[in-house]
């Protein structure tokens, strides 16, 4: 299914709404109660729906996450101005032991929020998210996968749930790679990897992954290029054609511009999602299909996988 008309929320790109917006979360003052608003909201829906918000966090802080640093960090890598930017209402954007002891909860609340009507737990939520998005991607994935890359795994909960769910399905334990631009999210995913299932959590640039030609039969971009700007995405889209074998997959989930809830999303909640995600705007108003194409990809499909998300597949012929 192509989409050749696409759609947008008013509240993205250059609309006269879009623009209002950005003006406000331009302005100092009001964007500092804008990040205190975004993140006591997300806190409370997190608590209120029993996902131990505080514990969660004061028991990475007990961990040995922090020892894991330096060994983790490539000291070689460089990041983009893009990176370095607030995200998510922390100052240094995912460059911070903050973000990364808050990632797993976030994810959790994320999760919730995608069925609100439902009465889910967390956990179900967790895996009804994760799951919808695997039902697409099995359509295409080969039967038997030797390595897969999860790229942009942040704290690991995508690369964990990926790994258990096709190494069950093929009855093999797969060779199966976290990448992340972040040494805090990979030092937390580490230490979550209690039984190391994975195969390596790799402080790296997406656009640039030092992972050999032709060697992964799955490369998954999960909740990642909507932090993107649109010339970083095309990067990676072209980096993840060098690596992928011939018949190797790109499975993308994402924010879904055309999803209704999105579209009617509540000023107050669209200005806060904006207030905490600087390159909104690039991603609601670029084209993933085409430069998926543009890249070398043959493009598959785009599927409304859940309330809120699209999953984008491409092969490498
Ligand atoms: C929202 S998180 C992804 C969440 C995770 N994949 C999941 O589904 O739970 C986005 C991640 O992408 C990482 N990231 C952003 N730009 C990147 C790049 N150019 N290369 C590698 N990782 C990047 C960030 O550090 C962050 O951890």
């Amino acid at each position: 299914m192509t989409t050749s008309t696409k759609i947008k929320p008013a509240w993205a790109g250059e609309d006269l709404l879009s623009r209002l917006v950005n003006l406000l979360i331009q302005t100092k003052p009001i964007y500092s109660v804008m990040q205190s608003q975004a993140r006591r909201v997300l806190i409370k829906t997190a608590e209120n729906n029993g996902i131990p918000w505080r514990e969660n966090y004061q028991e990475l802080e007990r961990s040995s996450a922090k020892e894991l640093l330096d060994t983790i960090t490539n000291p070689d890598l460089v990041y983009p101005d893009y990176y370095q930017v607030p995200f998510h209402a922390y100052d240094a954007g995912n460059l911070c032991w903050q973000a990364a002891f808050e990632a797993a909860s976030a994810t959790y609340s994320m999760g919730l929020r995608v069925w609100k009507d439902q009465q889910l737990t967390w956990q179900e939520a967790q895996q009804k998210l994760r799951h919808s998005f695997y039902q697409v991607l099995e359509q295409y994935t080969p039967a038997t996968m030797g390595k897969i890359l999860d790229l942009g795994c942040s704290v690991g909960i995508s690369t964990l749930t990926l790994h258990r769910y096709f190494s069950q399905k093929q009855n093999t334990s797969i060779d199966t790679v976290g990448l992340d631009l972040s040494p805090y999210m990979l030092a937390v995913a580490q230490t979550t990897d209690t039984q190391q299932e994975i195969t390596q959590w790799l402080h790296g640039l997406g656009e640039s992954t030092g992972l050999a030609d032709n060697s992964l039969d799955l490369v998954t971009l999960q909740f990642v290029i909507h932090e993107l700007p649109r010339q970083a995405t095309a990067k990676i889209f072209q980096e993840v054609l060098r690596i992928l074998k011939p018949g190797g997959v790109i499975g993308i989930v994402d924010n879904n511009p055309a999803s209704p809830v999105i579209l009617s999303l509540p000023p107050v909640l669209f200005t806060l999602m904006k207030s905490t995600e600087p390159w909104s705007d690039d991603y609601y108003t670029f084209d993933v299909e085409a430069a998926i194409q543009e890249a070398g990809f043959n493009y598959q499909t785009t599927v409304a996988s859940d309330p809120r998300h699209r999953t984008i597949i491409g092969i490498k012929t």
